[in-house]
């Protein structure tokens, strides 16, 4: 069973999150590369674009078909899922039913509502969902939430696949 870990992320917390994610499910890793948000720059593009919803055309994964489940991530911005984890829903989530998402913000206050915003954007309700937040990264709470992330989308999937 391949599994992709499809993410973006500005300031490395969204890496970290996917890499110890990949590490636990034994995943292959896809980072979306977006040139306009880097620096502190790009901190207004991304004001912007999730301002007005706007969501860059992202580099097709060739082989995404091959993979069994992929699970899409990366930071809030403005409250919202960044603009490039939009995206990612959009064009390499169709149709699929075999997805994961996480979301990592600042503090604990947007979490709730950015990942049922990124949920709301796949065909078919995620298997599992992950919300995290700067402080939290790497601490004994970040390990058991991802222990029951894991967990989760294993066992949501298998059943899926056995129905
Ligand atoms: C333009 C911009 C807007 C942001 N808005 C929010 C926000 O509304 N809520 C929040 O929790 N974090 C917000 N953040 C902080 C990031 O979501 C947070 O630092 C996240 O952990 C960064 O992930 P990354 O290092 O993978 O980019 C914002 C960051 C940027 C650059």
């Amino acid at each position: 069973m391949r599994t992709l870990i499809i993410y973006f992320s500005k300031t490395g917390n969204s890496q970290q999150v996917a890499r110890r994610m990949a590490e636990r499910l034994s995943a292959d890793l896809q980072e979306i590369l977006c040139d306009q948000y880097l620096g502190s720059a790009g901190d207004l593009w991304a004001g912007f674009d999730n301002i007005i919803g706007r969501t860059p055309k992202l580099a097709p994964i060739n082989d995404l078909n091959e993979y069994d489940r992929i699970i899409i991530g990366g930071p809030i911005w403005l409250g919202r899922p960044s603009a490039p984890i939009r995206a990612a829903a959009e064009q390499y989530a169709k149709g699929r039913v075999d997805c994961g998402i996480f979301v990592c913000g600042m503090g604990p206050e947007d979490l709730d509502s950015a990942a049922k915003q990124l949920a709301a954007l796949f065909d078919h309700k995620p298997a599992a969902v992950f919300k995290t937040h700067g402080s939290m990264l790497g601490s004994a709470e970040f390990e058991n939430e991802l222990d029951r992330f894991c967990g989760e989308f294993t066992n949501q999937l298998e059943t899926t696949k056995h129905a």
